[in-house]
């Protein structure tokens, strides 16, 4: 190909992505700057467009710039969040990478490409807001967030009896909790019972799913920012200071990126913190409970999960079996719920019939007790003035039998993960045609979380409303 093609290329490269692009040559000259940069800068992109870079942006001291740092000294700058106010007064956060082009040892232009999320900096500072609220004394609590116990949890079965002693256990010391167990099998439950069970019980118990919060965030999140750290970023405590004395409960920990892994082991370690960009350690004494909801080894083999953090958290090792695996405890559980939603629909429906209880055990519950509690939830809310619930008053839900059938018709020549990737996929997309494209109906539909499926939509590429 021509080497002039090369140009035309990249300059509609740049106008099809959705990132902010700005390349300089190595007079520092502008010469590619498209709209999605401009409009995060809020300058016009002639205003940068063979300038030079001190022309175009002379407030940015020389310090500061991490193009300039590519240009002159041919450092890269990779995924460098920066939070600064437009010409607008508008607060804007970017995640950047500056890198150099090196040529014959030369350095010949820099790239830069900025990414905006505003938006999800915003969500992330509400959702810190929340957490503290939550984790505030009980008067200006918001009282719908619940607390549970022990006397919450039900269950019978011999192995589910294991893991709760072992929870009962490890209420009564400080140590480490790392808890594995199926989605709705009630990993949050057991968390929060051994907070509010054990010495920590007045101080704060706070919640942070991994693999609900981007990347990018987690760690600030987690450790707080600094002042100090980038032009504009705030003072603010993260979690760990939030929850100080108290539980920290990180779902989904293999969700976390592998650096801040070892990050958090070593805070684990050293039982003091530094925040994002910050000089100063913080003492912090946070007890931590873990969860996945995938058998960890495999986590750990797929390179998801660091051993080394796995061995430090699994001091109490909790593990709770799926209720496809306790079949026996469904009457129980389903019993227990009934009463539950009786109180709470003012309804007197005192039993299941046989049929109806034949029917859940016939069930396989791939969102385990949480599953189970919509069903009887709905019967409930349904059911009108007979004392009895019987099988047609249980709607079981149909995105298992589609992914059944799915399931048995493996036969293609693929790798089980791919196949299984592409199944979810199918299941969702038609779960969200269903619902017309409303998220929260379609997650309600799947029974999973919102998160949990806005997480699979970007994955698998798909959208919703
Ligand atoms: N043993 C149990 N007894 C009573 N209720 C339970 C039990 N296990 C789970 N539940 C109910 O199921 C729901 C889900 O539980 P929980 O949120 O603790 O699950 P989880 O394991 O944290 O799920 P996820 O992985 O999706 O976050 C809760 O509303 C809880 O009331
Ligand atoms: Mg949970």
């Amino acid at each position: 190909m021509k080497k002039e093609y090369y140009e035309k290329i990249i300059e509609e490269l740049i106008k099809l992505i959705d990132e902010g692009v700005y390349i300089v040559d190595e007079k520092g000259v502008g010469r590619f700057y498209n709209d999605v940069m401009a409009s995060m800068e809020k300058v016009n992109v002639e205003d940068v467009l063979d300038k030079k870079f001190h022309e175009a942006f002379p407030e940015v001291r020389n310090t500061d710039s991490t193009m300039l740092k590519a240009l002159l000294k041919a450092e890269p700058t990779v995924g460098q969040q920066q939070t600064y106010k437009n010409f607008y007064g508008k607060e804007i956060t970017t995640v950047n990478s500056t890198i150099p082009i090196i040529s014959d040892g030369k350095t010949v232009a820099a790239i830069e490409v900025a990414k905006d999320i505003t938006d999800i900096r915003r969500m992330s500072d509400t959702l810190l807001e929340l957490q503290k609220s939550k984790s505030e004394p009980a008067p200006q609590r918001n009282n719908t967030i619940k607390r549970y116990t022990f006397d919450d949890i039900y269950g019978k079965n011999e192995d589910f009896q294991v893991a709760l002693n072992r929870a009962r256990k490890a209420a009564e010391n400080d140590a480490s909790v790392f808890i594995y167990g199926e989605t709705g099998t009630g990993k949050e439950l057991f968390a929060q019972s051994i907070h509010y069970c054990g010495k920590r019980k007045d101080k704060p118990f706070l919640a942070q799913n991994c693999a609900a919060i981007p990347e990018s965030l987690l760690e600030g999140i987690l450790f707080g920012t600094s002042k100090g750290s980038f032009t504009g970023a705030v003072d603010r405590e993260g979690m760990f200071e939030q929850a100080n004395g108290g539980t920290l409960l990180l779902d989904e920990i293999s969700a976390m990126p592998y650096d801040l892994q070892s990050k958090l082991l070593r805070v684990l370690q050293e039982d003091y913190i530094r925040r994002v960009g910050g000089m100063k350690d913080i003492p912090v004494n946070v007890r931590i409970i873990a969860t996945v909801n995938e058998p960890p080894e495999e986590l750990i083999a797929q390179g998801k999960l660091r051993k080394d953090l796995f061995y430090r958290l699994n001091v109490i090792s909790i593990q709770i079996p799926a209720l496809r695996e306790r079949a026996d405890d469904i009457p129980v559980l389903a019993e227990r719920l009934l009463e539950k939603y009786n109180k709470r629909f003012e309804k007197e429906i005192w039993m299941l019939s046989d049929g109806a209880i034949k029917k859940l055990k016939n069930h396989d519950y791939p969102g385990n007790v949480r599953e189970l509690e919509n069903i009887i939830e709905q019967a409930v809310s349904m059911g009108d003035n007979e004392h009895v619930l019987t099988e047609k008053n249980l709607v079981m839900p149909t995105a298992t039998r589609r992914g059944k059938i799915q399931a048995v018709e493996y036969e293609k020549n693929i790798p089980l993960d791919k196949y299984l990737g592409e199944v979810e996929a199918k299941i969702i997309k038609a779960a969200l045609l269903e619902a017309g494209g409303n998220i929260s109906k379609t997650a309600d539909q799947l029974q999973i979380k919102r998160q949990t499926l806005q997480h699979k939509l970007k994955k698998y590429n798909l959208t919703g409303k």
